[in-house]
């Protein structure tokens, strides 16, 4: 961090938040809110006068609330810069000044009560984003007694207690009779691998070996402490992980598989005890302990909606970034430009977090000094004098690549062509065919239709599928040699977004039984969120099949990963028997309603564009520079 602080190109702005972030790949405006500290960072040598005579006290975050700090102080002992802040919050008032004993102080007159937040203009061509993550808190756990009993404290407190710049200069002591505890319990995986409600599913991936280090330490400064760990596996995967666990059992810490159900504490010596079914030597026994550490997982930052917001990014279900390819594109955001370090990504140790971040640097480095991109060949572009500036292609679009389209002012949608992913939805949802799509324009896939349908309909299933899920889900059922039914026709697309419902429309109208709109399954969409408007689109068709009585089962919806041969193999069996079921007669019917929906829709579409002919004629443009 020193090297970070004092390196003549980096420029720190710490106490800072981002409040927007505009612009594209190699293109990016930041807006910066400085927050006001109070004290002048350039003058502060950190001297400390002022700490000394603040009244206010208030407990430190910094140390888990086992201590307290005033309210100027220094956040923490190696924060750089070095410098104190004034926290207005806790401060009994500056404005107007209430107290004022840190100014009267302070020599160098640092304290400035009249400061104010600095906003800053940043343009600039990469973003990383390394948020970090926040620790599970077991307040809901109450099995552990986190809240209730004192002697029960999490590894973050703990780290605080055993550090030697901690609230009590590195002697581990128990809370509730400060004396040195003789024997330590350590119960993993709290808040992570569960299925509970109150869990997490995921493994957080620090916490065994967290542990282990833990107990070494403790056995390094109390080598009498007698130390469990209850434990569900411990995942001891790293360079030197196992040789420091093995040490760690040489030292004499006891490991036992199983996790108490319940804490009790007695209420006079205030020690804990806990029954533990022991799941390898199958035996149930009672333990007690002066203390109980709960090692808590790791769980994604709080603001992380906000960063997700700032940059159009995806997150898993367990509420981590996504990037955009899990081993061809590991530290890279589906947003062009935009890259991930550490565990706003997943939950990783230093090391991790140090390659990860090296890598983005690296990425951004290469970006920034082609000074160029390749964009996509695959983008969409807007007619012009087709959009009616409804705005809905803004709205849809997973990245931010559409400016205008704004109906109060008028304004065409415009595509930035650097920013666009060509996912399609933005020409999926556009109902006045104003945006096209390279490479898959409508008359390319419907001329795919039409070729499929063009013999015997009855015996085929029209199936549109992603490229980069459920076509390669298709792809591995055939090289896995999965037996299935022949009669499905793929139309692949980029993504299932894609998919225009006039599409779908227009194979029934051919005549197709059976039409499957087929993508990835939901966070794992290349396009971000592109395939949730699928999903709308898909539930739309289907109230407008059964309002035309058309059955609606007759469009199927399916989410295909690439891993999922199985699915694919089994879903067109399943479709097969369906497309069995469906009769000439309801073909008959199909295709007799939709040819009528769709000269209506042409009618009114020739209407339109008479009457914007018309419109424009009267503006006294001439009619063919109209057309
Ligand atoms: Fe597969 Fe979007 S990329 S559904």
């Amino acid at each position: 961090m020193m090297d970070v602080g004092r390196h003549p190109r980096i420029n720190l702005l710490t106490y800072s938040e981002i409040e927007n972030i505009g612009g594209y790949i190699g293109n990016f405006h930041v807006t910066v809110r400085k927050k006001a500290r109070y004290v002048d960072e350039a003058e502060c040598n950190a001297c400390g006068e002022c700490e000394l005579v603040c009244p206010v006290v208030t407990p430190d975050e910094f140390q888990e609330g086992f201590s307290s700090r005033k309210a100027i102080y220094m956040p923490f002992p190696q924060a750089v810069p070095s410098v104190y802040i004034l926290n207005d919050k806790d401060c009994l008032g500056h404005n107007p000044i209430a107290c004022g004993k840190c100014a009267d102080v302070c020599e160098k007159n640092c304290i400035d009560f009249d400061m104010k937040d600095e906003i800053i203009y940043l343009d600039v061509g990469a973003v990383i984003v390394a948020t970090g993550m926040d620790v599970y808190d077991p307040t809901v756990m109450d099995e552990y007694g986190y809240t209730r009993l004192e002697n029960v404290i999490t590894s973050m407190e703990f780290e605080r207690l055993i550090s030697a710049g901690g609230p009590t200069e590195g002697h581990f002591i128990r809370p509730t009779d400060q004396k040195t505890p003789k024997r330590i319990a350590f119960i993993q995986c709290v808040g992570s691998r569960s299925q509970s409600p109150i869990g997490n599913p995921y493994c957080s991936n620090i916490c065994c070996m967290n542990t282990i280090k833990d107990s070494l330490l403790l056995k390094d400064h109390y080598p009498d402490t007698e130390i469990t760990v209850f434990y569900l596996d411990i995942r001891a995967f790293g360079k030197g992980f196992e040789d420091l666990y093995q040490r760690s059992k040489q030292a004499g810490v006891q490991y036992i598989r199983g996790l108490p159900g319940e804490v009790f504490e007695d209420s006079e010596t205030k020690n804990l005890t806990m029954f533990v079914e022991d799941t390898v030597a199958n035996t149930v026994k009672d333990y007690e302990f002066d203390m109980v550490i709960l090692s808590v997982g790791v769980i994604p930052r709080s603001d992380s909606n906000l960063v997700q917001k700032l940059l159009t990014l995806s997150r898993t279900e367990d509420g981590f970034f996504m990037e955009s390819h899990p081993k061809l594109k590991p530290v890279d955001a589906p947003t062009g430009g935009v890259y991930f370090a550490g565990c706003a990504e997943f939950p990783k140790d230093v090391k991790d977090s140090v390659t990860q971040a090296s890598a983005a640097a690296a990425r951004a480095q290469i970006l920034l000094n082609a000074g160029q991109i390749s964009v996509e060949a695959i983008t969409s572009v807007c007619h012009e004098d087709l959009c009616t500036s409804c705005g809905i292609c803004v709205k849809v679009c997973p990245f931010n690549a559409i400016t205008g389209g704004d109906p109060k002012t008028k304004t065409p949608a415009e595509i930035i062509e650097a920013a666009c992913k060509g996912c399609g939805t933005c020409a999926a949802e556009c109902n006045f065919d104003a945006i096209l799509m390279k490479h898959f324009e409508d008359a390319q896939i419907t001329a795919q239709i039409d070729a499929i349908l063009d013999k015997d309909p009855m015996e085929k299933i029209v199936v549109f599928a992603c490229n980069w899920c459920s076509y390669a889900g298709a792809d591995l059922a055939g090289l896995s040699r999965m037996q299935y039914p022949n009669s499905q026709r793929i139309i692949r697309t980029m993504c299932s977004g894609r998919v225009d419902s006039n599409f779908v429309l227009h194979a029934f109208e051919k005549g197709a039984p059976i039409v499957l709109v087929s993508g990835c399954h939901f966070a794992d969409c290349h396009y971000i969120d592109a395939n949730r408007w699928t999903q709308k689109r898909v539930e739309k068709l289907w109230d407008k099949l059964e309002k035309l009585g058309i059955r609606p089962e007759r469009l199927q919806l399916e989410w295909i990963s690439a891993a999922e041969g199985q699915k694919w193999a089994r879903t067109m069996k399943d479709l097969e028997e369906m497309r069995k079921n469906v009769t000439e007669e309801e073909i008959e019917h199909t295709k007799k309603v939709l040819t009528e929906e769709r000269k209506k829709a042409e009618a009114k579409k020739a209407k339109r564009e008479k009457k914007k002919i018309e419109k424009k004629v009267k503006k006294k443009i001439p009619v063919e520079a109209a057309a």
